[in-house]
């Protein structure tokens, strides 16, 4: 489903023109489509109609409270990797029996408000790490429910930075281990071992990789049970891709439908942790050209043209940190001759791009919509150069509304102190 078409000459959010929500809120913001969020939702509930499963979207792609409450409320359940994370489901309503914690490096204190609130699963990624857990579980009387994130050592086929089921990733168990450590797991009093767990990486836009690390994932669970260990759930992690400009990522259904097939005939459950498939494209971040800085023709090299505009990398990381395409588009395209721009921010880095050669009909004062930037975007934000982080605007039909205010200036520094001579 697209949400953000043109009308008359105008790029809208479902019912709401672009511009009339940059004339409300001003610029830059972020826009997410609540349509475009129920509809992933369902489509990725479709494909698993009549099976035992759980739909855990991965917060770190979105946290914003009423994404996470939307989510909540039609079912879903959350992947987090903080105690941040955990307190934000938390305050969106979502219940914490459907909280799996993934993550490297969890701390003490989060182990104990995880074990406080009654997360569903823990998914373990070091041999210390369950012991740890053990103990923390034992100091509070209780019984850490796990699953251990196994490394399958499949190639993701995606960027460097977001693939993380390779044998050299700081990522889950290594393969090799995962046996001996769900004997010694089995073994432990406070902790109770319930799935395996596994994710391979991030924009994923084939099913083979999927499929490959499933099959080992399933030939280790038979392994377990042949030991007496039973796998009540296997959670396949997240990673489907989505489109930014010409991929062409697996459909929900029929990335379902191909799990589901290797799972046929089992009696487990099956838990899924998306992110970016379920906000991806239903989010656009809204910005105004400041200036236009034309090329000087008379230059040997090819000249460049600036379009600097009022977001920048620390609105939206993902072009400086990853190279990652987000299409740009005009709210309201003008006619006539396209120049090629680099989009730029304000920020004093060179790295501070949002796009490179796009060609484009500009003015000062212009909109652009940077598309495909519901994840990853305001999740990753920062106050870099004392920017105050962007608005989020909610719509719905033809109704808007603040999900998150602008920041402000003085609320960036309020936590500061200057000394007082010694
Ligand atoms: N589960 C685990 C354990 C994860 O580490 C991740 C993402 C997910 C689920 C969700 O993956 P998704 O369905 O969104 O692909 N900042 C990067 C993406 C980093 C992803 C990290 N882990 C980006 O902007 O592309």
């Amino acid at each position: 489903m697209n949400a953000f078409n043109l009308k008359n000459g105008t790029l809208y959010a479902e019912n709401v023109a672009l511009s009339s929500i940059a004339a409300t809120y001003a610029t830059p913001c972020y826009v997410y489509s609540k349509a475009a969020l129920v509809h992933a939702f369902e489509q990725f509930q479709a494909g698993l109609t009549g099976t035992n499963h759980l739909i855990c979207f991965a917060v770190k792609a979105n946290p914003s409270l009423a994404i996470l409450h939307l989510f909540a409320s039609m079912g879903a359940g959350f992947d987090i990797v903080s105690g941040g994370e955990l307190a934000r489901v938390l305050a969106a309503g979502g219940d914490p029996n459907k909280v799996v914690f993934s993550g490297v490096g969890k701390s003490h204190d989060e182990m104990r408000a995880a074990l406080k609130a009654g997360i569903l699963c823990f998914n373990i990624e070091s041999e210390s790490e369950l012991h740890r857990l053990n103990q923390v579980a034992a100091e509070m009387d209780k019984i850490a429910p796990v699953s251990l994130r196994v490394n399958p050592n499949v190639d993701a086929k995606t960027h460097p930075y977001i693939s993380t089921g390779l044998k050299n990733n700081k990522f889950g168990v290594a393969f090799e281990s995962a046996v001996q450590l769900y004997e010694q797991a089995a073994a432990m009093p406070n902790i109770a071992v319930h799935g395996v767990d596994c994710h391979i990486g991030s924009q994923i836009t084939e099913l083979s990789p999927f499929l490959d690390a499933l099959d080992r994932v399933l030939s280790l669970v038979d392994h377990l049970e042949s030991k007496g260990i039973h796998i009540a759930h296997i959670d396949v992690g997240g990673g489907i891709g989505i489109t930014y400009s010409d991929e062409m990522p697996p459909a929900f259904k029929a990335y379902a439908e191909a799990i589901m097939q290797k799972l046929a005939g089992r009696d487990v459950k099956v838990m899924f942790e998306p992110g970016r498939a379920l906000v991806g494209n239903a989010g656009v971040m809204l910005t105004k050209v400041e200036y236009l800085k034309m090329g000087n023709l008379d230059d040997a090299d090819k000249p460049k043209n600036f379009a600097i505009v009022d977001a920048a990398m620390n609105d939206l990381m993902r072009p400086a940190l990853y190279d990652a395409y987000h299409e740009i588009v005009a709210v309201q395209p003008r006619e006539g001759k396209t120049q090629t721009y680099e989009i730029v921010g304000p920020v004093c880095e060179s790295g501070d791009f949002l796009g490179h050669d796009r060609a484009l009909a500009l003015e000062e004062g212009d909109l652009l919509a940077v598309k495909s930037a519901g994840a990853y975007g305001m999740s990753m934000a920062s106050n870099y150069n004392t920017r105050p982080r962007a608005a989020e605007i909610m719509v719905d039909g033809d109704q808007h509304y603040v999900i998150r205010a602008r920041e402000k200036v003085e609320d960036l520094f309020a936590l500061e102190i200057v000394p007082e001579p010694r």
